[in-house]
């Protein structure tokens, strides 16, 4: 079975075509990042009008001479705009070619993105999504069984290495370039508290972004090499939350697989530390190579391909949601209690 994947939430403009859920045929992606660099962030209204320049393009490039069983677009969460033309794309597509459409969560795809390289992954496993909008922790029991474990309460993991750059002057996307910085900076030249959230699988990124700020404003020149080292402290302080997070969840929970999805899941250091800390622990660490990490649509036709085997209903809606209410996870609430240190 081949799926044409459509990817508009947010600032990529993407398809690709995907065989048996695992095999890509194409994939293409169009970023926008060189039109929303000189905003430091993404622009909703100039992303909505770059998809629609850029939407039949990518998608004739994914299509080239194979013709797809199914469609399949992200449905949410996004900028409503932009999902909108990803929609609106595939729904189009689908009537002319008379094929179904499925409407798939954008977290599922970064959740499943591992699949396309790893073929023997199945479930049950633990799920760390990180990106731009999202850090979340999710169990999969089946391919089409998500439960959430814990959430961020404020900044995703993306967005406070985005805003920690802007503060620094460092260019957008911030992830990237603390990511290169940081390989020549001292984690230790710098203290950056550690967000642990005692006894929830909950996260919290505001506080550490704030002890970034305090820390420029109380240090009025910094040296390259502090901007490395401080960098470097940074990102070490996400890193040290989010593995040891994800490590004491599968413990807790007695899961060998971990599979972690999202745009900070590109980061050298958290795969690094990832893969360190799964020898160490007789754990098993799925991730995507960095490209398939950030936004792409290979990873929401695999997603549709895995959900529509195991009998999602996916394809019945396709209302597009900036944000998802809980379903589609469900709250997943003790006995496993976070412990109240690391
Ligand atoms: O998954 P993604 O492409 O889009 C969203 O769904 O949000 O993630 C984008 C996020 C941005 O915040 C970007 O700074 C971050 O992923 N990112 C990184 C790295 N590459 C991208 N963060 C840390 N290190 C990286 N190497
Ligand atoms: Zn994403």
């Amino acid at each position: 079975m081949i799926v044409l994947g459509i990817e508009t939430s947010c600032d990529e403009t993407a398809a690709a075509l995907v065989e048996n859920g695992r095999r890509i045929l194409v994939s293409a992606v169009s970023s926008q990042i060189p039109l929303h660099k000189k905003y430091s962030g993404v622009v909703p209204e100039i992303a909505s009008r770059a998809h629609v320049n850029w939407v039949n393009e990518v998608v004739e490039k994914a299509l080239g001479k194979d013709k797809p069983d199914a469609i399949a677009v992200t449905i949410g969460p996004g900028l409503v705009g932009s999902l909108l033309v990803g929609r609106m794309t595939a729904e189009a597509l689908g009537w002319a070619l008379s094929l179904p459409v499925h409407g798939i969560n954008h977290i599922e795809g970064h959740l499943l993105s591992a699949i396309l390289e790893y073929p023997n992954l199945r479930p049950p496993f633990l799920g760390l999504v990180v990106s731009g909008g999202h850090t979340e922790l999710l169990i999969n029991k089946t391919w089409n069984q998500t439960e959430l474990l814990g959430r961020t309460r404020d900044d995703a993991a993306g967005e406070a290495f985005d805003k920690v750059a802007k503060m620094m002057n460092l260019g957008y996307p911030g992830g990237p370039v603390i990511d290169r910085l940081a390989k020549e900076g001292d984690a230790t030249a710098f203290s950056m508290p550690r967000p642990w959230l005692p006894q929830t699988w909950d996260f919290s990124f505001s506080g550490l972004k704030t002890s970034v700020l305090y820390t420029l404003r109380d240090r009025n020149k910094l040296s390259l090499q502090d901007k490395k080292n401080l960098c470097a402290s940074f990102q070490e302080s996400v890193v040290d939350v989010l593995v040891g997070k994800t490590f004491a969840a599968a413990a807790a929970l007695g899961l060998k697989n971990i599979v972690v999805g999202g745009g900070v899941a590109a980061n050298s250091r958290l795969r690094e530390r990832l893969l360190r800390e799964a020898q160490l622990r007789n754990k098993k660490v799925y991730v995507a190579s960095p490209a398939f990490c950030t936004d792409n649509a290979a990873m929401i036709a695999c997603a549709a391909y895995f959900k529509s085997r195991s009998g999602s209903k996916s394809k019945q809606d396709l209302t597009v949601r900036a944000v998802f209410p809980f379903p589609p996870y469900k709250k997943k609430i003790g006995p496993f209690l976070a412990p109240s240190s690391l």
